[in-house]
């Protein structure tokens, strides 16, 4: 019996991957097993062990493309996307999204090396954060990298350092433009609770107070009003509430040549999720900012955008080995496999769904019953479950199976719970696999544990 609904038949749309559940290059071999980039996942485990992430290449490349495109089509100023790193960030991903011609958006020392190390070029990057350390802050300056500055301590921060240097700095301030974005609905209002950055209603104070600072020239704004949006017209009104917020800034001498609108675009965890495609969005954007430039006279701004999650989530798997069952009769089949919110910790943070299948029988194919599954990670916490209920064909300690769309927020916001080890990361791209993180071990976890002298026999 053939499920004949499975997700992955579903057509895939190359040119915006965070419209698919599977990376593009998925496939299944001639054997019925699943392969991604040309490789086999059963080979990739042997060699790679499990729980693995894998990236695969041409998703990646194809999620940067559709941004870089979509902004040369819809916007005749000049343009830049930047990934913002938080989703996933390595040397790797600094790597690849530089090499598409992409900007880095950071919020910590930790992820502006990791920039650096991966070849992002200085004036490429951005640095974000709600309490952004001395140490931090100052190592941007020194790094030449554009420092977003989102409250009073930031500024102090900033002025002190651009007068003992005596050098100008050019800064863009983060607002709260009341805009709450919830995945499937939105409200506007006069003011946002919200940690990061500036009331709206409080920017004209703090334009007159950046225009009174000898070294301190605001160049650029920036606002972000939430993650996995999927609708467009949060980005629509927030296109036109930017404009005028230059046109303020203008009354007290500033001149905004940067507008950054954040990133917040969906992915399609499920066959439940439709979000918009990366052109629909940046056409949203760029057509509402291009509208009210025209309306108020304005030159067009360098229009930024900060994806993260629809740059790399769709791009990644995680693949896990399923070992011990626990049967409750009449109540549910616990299986446990490997990994679990050590390296995914979004189900149990957000209740987020995911889509997974049997490495080894992606249809569910040739069983008399489908068996509905609860899918429990291996921690020792009861809520530790990556997918409560799940229909899949009969399966058996040692089968593999393979969860899609954790390519963002899984790896980058991993643990050690229970002193396990993160998992390896693999890059595939034409049939070749590469390392692109290592697999810790429980001795590199002891790394840091110091026994005090006295304590030692
Ligand atoms: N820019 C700023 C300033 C942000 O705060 C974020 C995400 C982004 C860009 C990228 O947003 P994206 O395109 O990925 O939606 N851990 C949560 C997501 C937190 C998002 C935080 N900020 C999750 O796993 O769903």
């Amino acid at each position: 019996m053939e499920e004949k609904e499975s997700f992955l038949k579903q057509k895939i749309d190359a040119n915006s991957p965070n419209k698919n559940i599977v990376p593009i290059t998925t496939s299944i071999e001639s054997d019925g097993k699943l392969s991604i980039g040309g490789c086999s996942i059963e080979e990739l485990v042997k060699k790679y062990d499990s729980p693995l992430y894998i990236l695969d290449e041409i998703t990646l490349r194809n999620s940067c493309r559709a941004y870089k495109k979509a902004l040369e089509k819809h916007y005749p100023g000049k343009s830049l996307p930047i990934y913002a790193s938080k989703a996933n960030s390595s040397i790797f991903m600094s790597n690849l999204v530089s090499s598409e011609g992409l900007g880095l958006d950071a919020v910590s020392e930790g992820e502006l090396l990791t920039a650096l190390k991966g070849g992002v070029p200085n004036e490429k990057i951005v640095f974000h954060g709600n309490n952004k350390s001395d140490k931090e802050i100052e190592f941007a300056v020194r790094n030449n990298i554009k420092v977003i500055v989102d409250n009073d301590y930031d500024l102090e921060r900033l002025e002190e350092i651009s007068n003992s240097i005596d050098r100008d700095l050019e800064i863009m301030i983060r607002f709260t433009p009341g805009i709450e974005c919830h995945t499937h609905e939105y409200i506007r209002t006069g003011s946002f609770d919200s940690k990061f950055g500036f009331g709206i209603e409080y920017l004209n104070i703090l334009f007159d107070r950046i225009s009174k600072t000898k070294r301190l020239k605001l160049r650029g704004l920036h606002a972000h009003i939430g993650s996995q949006i999927f609708e467009l017209d949060p980005h629509k009104d927030l296109g036109e509430i930017m404009v005028n917020v230059i046109l303020d800034a203008k009354n007290f001498g500033h001149d905004i040549e940067k507008l950054n609108v954040g990133g917040g675009l969906g992915i399609k965890y499920t066959e439940n999720d439709d979000p918009p495609s990366i052109d629909e969005w940046v056409k949203t954007i760029s057509t509402s900012v291009v509208k009210a430039c025209k309306k108020h006279n304005l030159n067009l701004p360098t229009l930024m955008c900060e994806p993260g999650r629809s740059i790399v989530s769709t791009a990644g798997i995680t693949i896990y080995k399923i070992g011990a069952f626990k049967e409750i009769p009449g109540i549910r089949t616990y299986l446990s496999v490997d990994g679990g919110m050590s390296d995914n910790p979004r189900p149990i943070t957000y209740q987020s769904d995911y889509s997974a299948c049997l490495v080894g029988n992606p249809f569910n194919i040739n069983t008399n019953s489908k068996n509905k599954y609860t899918i429990a990670g291996k921690h020792c916490e009861s809520g530790d479950v990556l997918f409560k209920e799940i229909e899949l064909a009969n399966c058996k300690t040692g089968d593999l199976i393979c969860v899609f769309g954790t390519g963002a927020y899984n790896n980058s916001m991993s643990s050690n719970y229970n002193r396990i080890p993160r998992p390896a990361a693999v890059l595939v791209c034409d049939g070749e696999a590469e390392i692109i993180q290592k697999r810790e071990s429980p001795l590199d976890l002891l790394k840091y544990d110091v026994l005090p002298d006295r304590f030692i026999k």
